[in-house]
Order: C-alpha cells, then structure tokens, then sequence
C-alpha cells in the first residue's frame, strides 16, 4: 500500500538525447564528498530521478533491468536547494514522471544523522534514497530473489551516477545508514527497506 499523498509536481519531461558520451561518463565518474553551494535546476533532477527508474516504452519497462520486470525499487529524493521544489521529502512516480510530496521542511540534517554523519548528505542539494519492496520480486522467485533486488538497485544507481556526470554534477554511493532510521525519517510504509542513498550536487 503506498502513502496518502499531498500535492504532486509534474516534472520537465526528461531529454533523450545528450552531448556527452557514455564513455566520457565513465571516466570521469568519481565518488564527490563536497559540493559547491546553490540550487540545482528541476530539469536536472528530472533528468536524474528518469536515469535511474523512468519509463522508456509502452510497455512500461524501465532504464534500469528488472528481474521478471516486477519492479521492486521505489525512488525517493530529499530536496534541501532546488528550484521549483519546497525542502522535503519527494517520492518519484515512474509512470507519470511525476513526484509527490510526502514530508515538507529540510530533512538532510536528520538522515545525515541517520548516516554516520556523513557530512556530504548534509551539503548536498538533493539527496537520492533508493528504497526495495522485497516481496514484489521474493513472491517470484524466493530467497533468490534478494540478491536480485539488491543487483537491481546497482543498476539503477549506477545509471544516475552516470546520469549525473553528463549534466555536469557528482555524487556518491552510500551504503552506511541505519535503515530503521532512514525509514522513519522518509516515513515509507511498512515493508520498504533503503537501500542506498545518493547525494548529488555541483562538484568543485
Ligand atoms: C555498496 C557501496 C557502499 C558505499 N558506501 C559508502 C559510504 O557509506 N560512504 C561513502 O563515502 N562512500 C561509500 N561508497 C563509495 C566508495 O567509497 C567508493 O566508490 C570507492 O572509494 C571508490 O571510489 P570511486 O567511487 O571514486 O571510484 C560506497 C560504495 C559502494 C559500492
């Protein structure tokens, strides 16, 4: 069951085509700890949010692979300085590329805390948490089924790193967090567990 949800904000539709090749992203992708202040653009985090789970035909299948195409992973942001966006919690919809507002007010101090206090989570503009409902791919193919969750969610974050490095910007993979905290702080039901969290922002 998903949350009630508040207002949702339909995002810029997300470009296709770029400048900047896949193997240019791949040599420049390095994990970034440190950002330059100022907001990222809308269009930026459109562009990151459709990377990593956005739809790419009519069929409903996804950027990223999934195994059985039963699509375990939920993409939330934490918005602290982007424009267009009010500080919040944001849960991305693939379907109509749409975000929907679940908490207002800057939440990155707090899962900042909830990670070690790794300071980049604080710093950054927008903060990626990806999260896996298990059961959705379990149900398929039982315990092995985890690890397919768990490789999914690399594909995923793996396309947004790259994702990043084409519209100028870095970020940086982090696997160290409490998940009962950073659930509470995201207030995902019961049955979502975080996998990874992604800050992202203009590198030095
Ligand atoms: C599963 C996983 C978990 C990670 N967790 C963290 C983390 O909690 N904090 C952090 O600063 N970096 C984290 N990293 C990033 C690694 O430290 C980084 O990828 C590694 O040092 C190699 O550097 P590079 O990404 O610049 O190539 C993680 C990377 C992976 C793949």
């Amino acid at each position: 069951m998903d949350q009630e949800v508040a207002p949702n904000i339909n995002l810029p539709v997300p470009r296709t085509e770029g400048t900047v090749s896949v193997e240019s992203t791949l040599l420049k992708r390095r994990s970034v700890r440190e950002f330059q202040d100022g907001p990222l653009s809308l269009e930026s985090v459109s562009q990151l949010l459709w990377s990593a789970q956005g739809i790419t035909d009519s069929h409903g299948y996804r950027t990223a692979p999934s195994a059985g195409g039963l699509y375990p992973l939920e993409l939330y942001i934490v918005v602290g300085n982007v424009q267009g966006l009010n500080p919040g919690i944001y849960h991305y919809r693939p379907k109509q590329h749409r975000l929907d507002l679940i908490v207002n007010g800057d939440l990155r101090r707090e899962l900042c805390k909830a990670s070690l206090s790794q300071e980049v989570i604080q710093q950054a503009p927008v903060v990626f948490v990806i999260f896996c409902v298990f059961e959705r791919t379990t149900v398929k193919y039982r315990d092995r089924g985890v690890r397919y969750v768990f490789m999914e969610a690399g594909h995923a974050a793996q396309n947004l790193c790259l994702q990043a490095i084409s519209l100028g910007l870095g970020s940086v993979t982090i696997g160290a967090f409490s998940d009962n905290e950073v659930a509470r702080i995201l207030k995902t039901d019961k049955g979502y567990a975080p996998i990874y969290i992604i800050p992202v922002g203009m590198a030095y």
